[in-house]
C-alpha cells in the first residue's frame, strides 16, 4: 500500500497529514520535520489541518503519523526568524513542564539558562537533547489527551493573546513564536496581577525568554484584542478560556470575562 511521507517544516506536515488521513479514508504517513517549530511541536501530536479563506487551520483531522524522525542537522539551513519561531514554542514547554505531568524530571528551563548560548549557535548536540526534551513533554500531555478534552489545552499557553496579535497584524508582522512569546509576558502580567504568582516568578520569566532576544511587539489596543480573543476558536460563548503561571512551570486554564482583562 502507498504511503505519504512529509519532508519539510509545519505547512507539509500538516498539508500530507491531511490528506493521508482523508486519502482512500486514510493511509499511512511519516513526518520528517525540517524546522525547529515543526521538530518540537506539529509533527508529534496527531492534529493535521488546512487553511481556508474562512479561517486558519479551519479544517482538519486527528491522524497519528506511523513515525516520526528528527535530524537536528536540517535546522542548520533554517533563516534565523525561523529557528526563533521555533524557540518560542521551546521557551512555552519551559513554563508549561509540570503541568505535563512527564514521569521524567527534565528540568527544562535549567536546560535553557545553561545551555541559551549553544542552543542559540545550534550546536547539533544541544538541539538534539533540547528537541527530545520537549518532544517528551508533548508526548506526556498528547497521550493523556488526544484530542484536547481537558490537558492538551496548556499548550495553549501564551496562545490566546498571542493569536490575537496574529490576527490583529493580519499574519504578516509576526511570526507565531514571536506571537506567542508576546502571549506569555501577557499572561505572566495577568497572574501577577490575578495574584496567582508572585513578581519573583514573572521577574525569572522574563530573564529565561531574554536569553533569546525575541522582538518587542508594541501593545495593542484592548478592546480590539479582547474582541479577537472573543472570536478565537477556543473561547466559549463571551469567556475567553486564559492559561496562566500558577507557579513555577505550572500552568491551569481560566475562563476569564473581557472585564478581568482590562
Ligand atoms: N499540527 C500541529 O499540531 C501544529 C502545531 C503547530 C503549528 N502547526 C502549523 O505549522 C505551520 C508552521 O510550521 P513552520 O513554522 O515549520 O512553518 P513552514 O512549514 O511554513 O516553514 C517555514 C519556512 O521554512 C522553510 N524551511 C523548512 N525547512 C527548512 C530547512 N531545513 N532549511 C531552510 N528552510 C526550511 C519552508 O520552506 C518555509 O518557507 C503552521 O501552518 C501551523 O498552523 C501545526
Ligand atoms: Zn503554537
Amino acid at each position: 500500500p502507498i504511503s505519504f511521507i512529509a519532508i519539510g517544516g509545519g505547512v507539509v506536515g500538516d498539508l500530507t497529514g491531511f490528506a493521508a488521513s482523508t486519502y482512500m479514508r486514510g493511509i499511512d504517513f511519516i513526518q520528517v520535520p525540517t524546522t525547529l517549530l515543526a521538530c518540537v511541536d506539529s509533527s508529534v501530536g496527531g492534529k493535521t489541518a488546512i487553511d481556508t479563506d474562512y479561517g486558519k487551520n479551519l479544517v482538519g483531522t486527528f491522524y497519528q503519523p506511523k513515525a516520526v524522525f528528527i535530524n537536528p542537522n536540517f535546522l542548520k539551513t533554517l533563516d534565523e526568524r525561523q529557528f526563533k519561531t521555533g524557540l518560542g514554542e521551546v521557551v512555552k514547554y519551559s513554563f508549561i513542564e509540570k503541568s505535563c505531568k512527564c514521569e521524567e524530571d527534565l528540568n527544562l528551563t535549567n536546560f535553557l539558562s545553561e545551555k541559551a548560548e549553544m542552543i542559540v549557535n545550534r550546536d547539533e548536540r544541544v538541539l538534539s537533547k533540547l528537541i527530545e526534551i520537549c518532544v517528551k513533554l508533548k508526548i506526556s500531555v498528547v497521550e493523556k489527551d488526544e484530542k484536547e478534552g481537558g490537558l492538551r489545552r496548556i499548550l495553549n499557553f501564551g496562545h490566546t493573546y498571542g493569536h490575537a496579535i496574529e490576527k490583529i497584524t493580519k499574519y504578516k508582522k509576526y511570526t507565531h513564536g514571536e506571537a506567542i512569546v508576546e502571549g506569555m509576558k501577557f499572561a505572566f502580567n495577568l497572574a501577577v496581577k490575578r495574584n496567582l504568582i508572585d513578581k519573583n516568578y514573572k521577574f525569572l520569566a522574563e530573564d529565561v525568554i531574554k536569553k533569546f532576544n525575541f522582538v518587542d511587539i508594541p501593545e495593542f489596543d484592548m478592546e480590539k484584542m479582547i474582541e479577537l480573543m472573543q472570536m478565537d476558536k477556543k473561547a466559549t460563548f463571551d469567556k475567553i478560556v486564559f492559561i496562566l503561571p500558577t507557579d513555577y512551570s505550572t500552568v491551569e486554564a481560566f475562563e476569564l470575562d473581557s472585564k478581568d482583562l482590562l
